[in-house]
């Protein structure tokens, strides 16, 4: 069913490909004229007061957004460039998927790239806690923009992206990884099967790994004794519950914007839930901080010395975006690898070298984030006037880069849905050779100076994990493949048929 969905995916593009390039190359003043205007743009047609909005409603074309056929729906009916105009206060979007525009859209952005998205959070931060008492210039890297964002991820960038810093961890997060072994094989049932859930297991090795890194102690996430309403527990609650409904409020047009809805109430008092635990946390870590021996100085302490605000500010974010993100990936991993033995095997043979470089685990993980993205796409909202593919986009539109699906279409990815992490390291004479896909077609921690700032840190701890455990367990799925769904980010929903056997 998916081949024939691509298929004319690919024979519009084709169609399209001459007058494609010809868009592109004219967004100069000369040749602005004969740019078609916003109205112009293809997307859903809109009905007199309602616009757009039935077919996002239960009986429309798109009313599943969580699942994610439904944007190749989306780009399979209206082409790579679709409008959605705005609805309920929220800003008119455009989804594209021609790898050209975006490049264009991220290389011209200002100094100050907006990222929209968790306009919740933003609200929050900046509005509700004031009314509450609590004022602060910078509130964070998710929810600021401009200068205040700036100035902040100045402070920040020298202490987190150094990779001195960072390989500080490698040792404390082998020790998680391995912890977590320990705590799988105790909870094995007679068929090498997890007695619990095992999406919630991956949110406690990520907790305890990024906690780790944010805080420099360990949380201790993975003790069995951990009590089901210890702040560990909670915090992780609270992230899933973060990421899962903000999509509802941030994405789907609702009208807490208007309206002080059930699901805004919902959304605020798990905003304010997160404060309350990542503040227990971090006072946490600035207590260890005075029984601290050696002399290596962490990314809280670092951040502590230059400023004690954008520390706590900064382990926040961390606590955010470091978890689902992490651990989603580490099960899709662990998916693929699993329904790929000769793969696995090959892993395995690799980390059993010892060998201090591991291409095919690195190759692994990215191959796993082109095929099962955590993350489906990025956004930007455009400080400017551009020219796109033959039409004129306004200044204060959102566009969403539609990541996965192009990442999915043979064009691009040769053989687009296997796994063959071997594309990573093919040589340029390869048609697998992942150069020759345009560079912005996939980008998984996003780009430019807005780009993921935990992305070494999330490479550190996945590669380390993943490592463990295929070097500790044969990895086996069975039945039908799992669900992915869509929220802010893209959850693999269970059963989860894993076996995990000990290697011999
Ligand atoms: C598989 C794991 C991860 C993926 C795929 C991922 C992906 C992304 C992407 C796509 C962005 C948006 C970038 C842009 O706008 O260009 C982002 C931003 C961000 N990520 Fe990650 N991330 C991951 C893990 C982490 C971890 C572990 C942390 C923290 C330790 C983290 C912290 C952040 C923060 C704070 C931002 C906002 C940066 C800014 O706006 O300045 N992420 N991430």
């Amino acid at each position: 069913m998916q081949k024939s969905k691509f298929k004319s995916l690919f024979n519009l593009a084709t169609v399209n490909k001459n007058w494609i390039r010809t868009a592109t190359e004219t967004g100069t003043a000369a040749s602005s004229q004969n740019l078609k205007p916003w109205k112009e743009i293809p997307g859903p047609p809109s009905l007199p007061f309602i616009g757009q909005l039935h077919h996002f409603m239960s009986a429309g074309a798109f009313s599943d957004m969580r699942d994610p056929l439904t944007t190749m729906k989306l780009i399979e009916k209206y082409g790579p460039i679709i409008r959605l105009d705005s609805m309920f206060g929220k800003r008119p979007l455009l989804f594209l998927s021609d790898p050209e525009s975006i490049e264009i859209v991220l290389r011209n952005e200002n100094n100050y790239p907006i990222r929209p998205g968790f306009e919740s959070l933003e609200y929050y931060r900046k509005d509700y806690r004031k009314n509450k008492g609590i004022k602060f210039r910078a509130t964070g890297l998710i929810s600021d923009h401009g200068e205040v964002w700036q100035e902040f991820r100045s402070i920040v960038n020298p202490v987190m992206l150094q990779p001195k810093t960072i390989k500080l961890y490698t040792k404390v997060l082998d020790e998680v990884a391995l912890d977590m072994i320990t705590r799988m094989r105790a909870n094995r049932d007679e068929y090498n099967m997890l007695t619990k859930e095992l999406d919630k297991e991956m949110n406690l090795w990520a907790l305890e790994s990024t906690g780790t890194v944010a805080l420099g102690l360990r949380l201790n996430c993975l003790d069995p004794n951990l009590p089901a309403n210890s702040p560990e527990w909670q915090l992780i609650q609270c992230v899933h519950e973060l990421f899962t409904t903000s999509n509802q409020i941030d994405f789907i047009p609702n009208l807490w914007r208007l309206i002080p809805t059930p699901l805004y109430r919902k959304v605020m008092r798990a905003y304010e839930s997160h404060d309350r635990l990542t503040k227990y946390f971090i006072k946490k870590g600035k207590d260890n901080l005075k029984y601290k021996t050696d002399t290596e100085k962490g990314i809280l302490e670092k951040l502590l010395e230059i400023n004690e605000e954008a520390a706590h500010i900064m382990a926040s974010d961390m606590l955010f975006a470091g978890v689902d993100t992490a651990s989603n990936t580490v099960m899709a991993t662990l998916y693929l690898l699993a329904k790929h033995q000769k793969k696995q095997n090959l892993l395995r043979e690799e980390i059993m070298s010892n060998s201090e470089r591991r291409p095919y685990l690195r190759a692994c993980m990215k191959e796993s984030l082109r095929l099962m993205p955590v993350v489906a796409g990025n956004a930007r909202r455009t400080t400017k006037v551009f020219h796109l593919l033959g039409y004129e986009i306004p200044k204060g539109v959102d566009i969403i880069f539609a990541h996965r699906e192009m990442a999915m279409m043979e064009k691009h990815f040769p053989r687009p849905n296997e796994y063959i992490p071997e594309r990573w390291l093919a040589a340029k004479d390869d048609p697998l050779y992942y150069g020759n896909a345009h560079p912005f077609v996939y980008v998984p921690f996003g780009f430019g100076a807005r780009a993921c700032i935990g992305r070494r840190i999330a490479e550190l701890e996945m590669d380390t994990f993943i490592a463990r455990l295929i070097e500790n367990f044969q990895v086996y799925w069975f039945g039908p493949p799992p669900k992915t769904v869509q929220h802010s980010l893209n959850y693999m929903k269970g059963p989860y048929n894993f076996v995990f056997k000990d290697v011999k």
